[in-house]
């Protein structure tokens, strides 16, 4: 396939000072945060593209990629009226207002000041009312031990490039999970490490044996573990590939489209990155 037309989570129209693995030092009480302007940028993006695709300028593969990423949680965490919810990473929110109306309470925090900047503003405008933002210092996590009954966290373990940084994050992650808690993280996975279209200092590809062997280091014991998606959004048909991206189905239809994917779909060799998902037990 042509590298162009891959259908990569990739930077669009980088900025001209864009200054990669920069340590901004305390950027309101947020500690130290890299990438700084990488994440600056895509928050500045319209709609999904801040957190989907940056490239995806006519919405629909983000559109799709959105209900399947809700379809794959929704089929794993079995939301209950008593929840009380992680969003790690949460963005401009995205997420986190989809659980909040299923739930208790939803927490979602992110490392990116303009990214929780967004996220305020899109809670607020959707009239949520039982979703707190909050910064995370990329140490620890500001909940008690034992506060949280799920958690979620979408394309974001990628982008924790360390791999002691990522070891610190599970193990607190793990921390504020009461035990039995579930836990579903959605990732990409490739046999080759550097493959993506985004700068390295921002992403990593690891191999879905190394996820496993993270979570269970952290106390999280895997589940399951299975493909949700690969180089093209609907596995194996590329002519439903063709109806979805190309707009030509209503977007009413792909939550239901996302479901018969996700139930069709069926473990294979990781040949090319390909979206995983995680659902791991806090022990
Ligand atoms: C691709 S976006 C996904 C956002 C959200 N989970 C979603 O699916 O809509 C990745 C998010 O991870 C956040 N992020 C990146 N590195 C992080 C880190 N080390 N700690 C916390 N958040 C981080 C970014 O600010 C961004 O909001």
């Amino acid at each position: 396939m042509d590298r162009d037309q891959r259908s990569d989570y990739r930077l669009a129209e980088p900025p001209a000072n864009l200054r990669l693995g920069a340590t901004c030092g305390d950027d309101s009480g947020m500690g130290t945060v890299r990438s700084h302007e990488f994440w600056e940028h895509q928050s500045s993006l319209p709609g999904l593209r801040s957190v989907i695709d940056p490239n995806d300028r006519r919405g629909w593969k983000s559109a799709y990629l959105d209900r399947l990423h809700k379809a794959a949680l929704a089929r794993h965490l079995d939301f209950q009226r008593r929840d009380r919810v992680l969003d790690f990473g949460c963005g401009i929110g995205r997420i986190a207002r989809w659980v909040a109306p299923r739930v208790a309470t939803v927490h979602g925090i992110d490392g990116y000041r303009t990214m929780l900047e967004r996220a305020r503003s899109e809670i607020v405008a959707a009239r949520v009312r039982n979703v707190l933002v909050c910064a995370y210092d990329g140490e620890r996590l500001p909940f008690q031990t034992a506060a949280f009954d799920k958690t979620t966290c979408v394309w974001v373990l990628q982008h924790i490039v360390d791999e002691l940084e990522l070891s610190v994050v599970l193990s607190e992650l793990a921390r504020v999970s009461r035990p039995g808690a579930v836990l579903a993280f959605i990732e990409r996975v490739s046999e080759q490490r550097e493959e993506s279209w985004m700068p390295p200092e921002t992403i990593v590809r690891r191999r879905a044996e190394a996820y496993a062997a993270a979570f269970s280091s952290a106390r999280l014991s895997v589940r399951a573990a299975q493909p949700i998606c690969d180089d093209g959004p609907i596995w194996h048909n590329r002519r439903i590939d063709r109806l979805v991206l190309g707009g030509r189905l209503p977007t009413r239809l792909f939550a239901a489209i996302a479901h018969i994917d996700l139930a069709v779909r069926r473990r294979r060799t990781v040949g090319s990155w390909t979206d995983h998902l995680f659902v791991c037990e806090r022990s």
